[in-house]
């Protein structure tokens, strides 16, 4: 009787870790696979400066997805050699993409967006020459 109520006992518990393993398993296909939560790309050559750093900040709002356009404009001469943009602190995997210009060019455009309910905080360096 003892030993049944044992046998029972652990067939629940591995029946428990199966549902958080296939909750685990899920959660990476939430996030749209076509944008990246951080940005870096380009090289950083020697001699090219740090044009722009700028902190994005919003809170979260329920239910809403927020979203904003970072533009960083050059003059005639600016050439863009690297963009960084990284999550500051934890992740709140928000996304953030190119929309216009970028490297090799003189302005540069990012969307930042939340996920639902969810804010942002970025950190985004420019770097060029
Ligand atoms: C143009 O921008 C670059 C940085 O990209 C800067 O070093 C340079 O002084 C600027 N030139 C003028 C004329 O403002
Ligand atoms: C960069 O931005 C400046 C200022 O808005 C604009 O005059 C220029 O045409 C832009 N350059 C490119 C290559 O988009």
């Amino acid at each position: 009787m003892e030993n049944e109520q044992m046998g029972l006992l652990m067939m629940k518990s591995v029946y428990c870790l199966l549902i958080l393993s296939a909750v685990m398993a899920v959660q990476p296909a939430l996030v749209n696979p076509s944008t990246r939560a951080n940005l870096n790309i380009g090289v950083i050559y020697p001699g090219d400066r740090l044009l722009s750093r700028s902190y994005l900040y919003r809170p979260a709002v329920v239910n809403t997805v927020q979203s904003e356009d970072f533009i960083y404009r050059g003059n005639l001469t600016t050439r863009i050699s690297a963009i960084q943009a990284v999550e500051y602190g934890y992740t709140q995997f928000a996304n953030i993409w190119i929309i216009n210009g970028g490297i090799n060019q003189a302005n540069v455009t990012l969307r930042v967006q939340s996920q639902v309910s969810r804010g942002y905080y970025y950190l985004i360096d420019i770097w060029g020459r």
